[in-house]
């Protein structure tokens, strides 16, 4: 389907991506369907919505009539077949579970439209084994939205070994009419292009305090105040949740290889459930927000973080899976780095 006959799109999930994924569609002027399993994530939903757009209003980034017809251009409802059936786009955000994912792809695809455009938002499954669950999965692939998809830029679009060329084309066109910059991952590979090179860098640092000559907090000042990065890869692995940071390693190590195996003090903080900002405690404690002085991180050199995530984006262009600037445009809006590793590299 071209992306000028999208209308309705539907999210299925109505949590942490899928309520803000639907919010920018509904914003872009789709009708929007939200589908979750049960009334109470339904409302969650909605109340997220509601709470940001009131917000957004107060502070004066939006107008009342414009955050009105956001609204009206919202529904919800827990009926499958209802949230599928004249979805011109389905957005799939719910838990990162293949055989959960492979099973609602059955029956969302046998209830849709044949010629109805399919995506996941997975962050770490392949995009073909999904795939093999939907009928017609030339119509399928990979929409990959950053947290919060109402600010990030980024979207990563991941064809499968099935998807045509049509179907990237139309939901190119659709991540620009939803404000984002999209971009081509070539090939069906774990962790796409930002969680690869990101995901690493954030091992890589924990390796190097297990090395006992630096601290975290050093990094972090370092990284943040020479590197001009906006947070530390400590305080974002906090961010991100040390689980979802850990979970992605591990894929990493069972499809790239035992040397992208979680770094030990990562795989401690999982154990003891200190998973960051959510429990109040990872690389730091969140009684108090904490900061980093510049100072800290004088003696620190960038350059032992900096080469490592290189040398990871070089591995991704060796590997086909994209292109030298569509690393560094993914890296900038999906990782908010101030310069793609290419740029740091042709600076240096
Ligand atoms: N959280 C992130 O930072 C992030 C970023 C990019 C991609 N993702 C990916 O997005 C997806 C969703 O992640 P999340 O963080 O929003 O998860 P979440 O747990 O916040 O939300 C998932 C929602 O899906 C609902 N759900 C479960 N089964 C369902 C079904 N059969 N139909 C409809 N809804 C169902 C759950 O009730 C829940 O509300 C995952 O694949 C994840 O890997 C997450």
């Amino acid at each position: 389907m071209s992306s000028e006959k999208i209308r309705r799109i539907t999210v299925l999930g109505a949590g942490v991506m899928g309520h803000s994924i639907a919010q920018v569609a509904a914003g872009a002027g789709y009708n929007v369907t939200i589908r979750d399993i049960a009334q109470e994530y339904n409302d969650g939903a909605r109340n997220r919505i509601e709470s940001g757009l009131k917000r957004n209003v107060e502070r004066g980034r939006t107008t009342e009539e414009a955050a009105q017809d956001l609204l009206d251009h919202l529904s919800y409802t827990l009926d499958l077949v209802e949230a599928v059936r004249d979805a011109d786009l389905v957005v799939e955000a719910i838990p990162e579970r293949l055989e959960l994912k492979k099973q609602v792809w059955g029956e969302v695809a046998a209830a849709a439209n044949e010629d109805a455009v399919l995506t996941t938002n997975t962050s770490s499954l392949s995009i073909t084994e999904i795939g093999k669950a939907v009928s017609h999965p030339e119509r399928f692939l990979g929409m990959h939205f950053f947290n919060p998809p109402t600010y990030m830029r980024l979207v990563e679009v991941i064809p499968g070994a099935e998807t045509d060329s049509g179907t990237v084309e139309t939901v190119k066109a659709v991540a620009k009419k939803l404000g984002k910059t999209p971009v081509v991952v070539k090939k069906d590979v774990v962790g796409f292009i930002v969680n690869r090179v990101l995901i690493t860098y954030l091992n890589e640092a924990a390796k190097i305090v297990e090395s006992g000559k630096w601290t975290v907090r050093q990094v972090d000042s370092a990284m943040q105040h020479q590197a001009k990065m906006p947070l530390g890869p400590f305080m974002l692995s906090d961010l991100i949740g040390i689980d979802i940071v850990y979970h992605i390693l591990k894929v990493f190590e069972e499809n790239l290889g035992k040397e992208y195996a979680p770094a030990e003090t990562i795989e401690k903080c999982y154990n003891e459930k200190k998973l960051g900002r959510k429990t109040g405690q990872g690389f730091y404690d969140y009684a108090e927000r904490p900061s980093v002085s510049e100072e800290e991180g004088e003696e620190f050199d960038i350059n032992l973080l900096l080469e490592p995530m290189f040398t990871e984006a070089e591995k991704v262009v060796a590997e086909g899976i994209a292109d030298k600037e569509s690393v560094d445009t993914a890296m900038k809006l999906g990782a908010n780095l101030p310069m793609g590793p290419f740029e740091w590299k042709e600076a240096k």
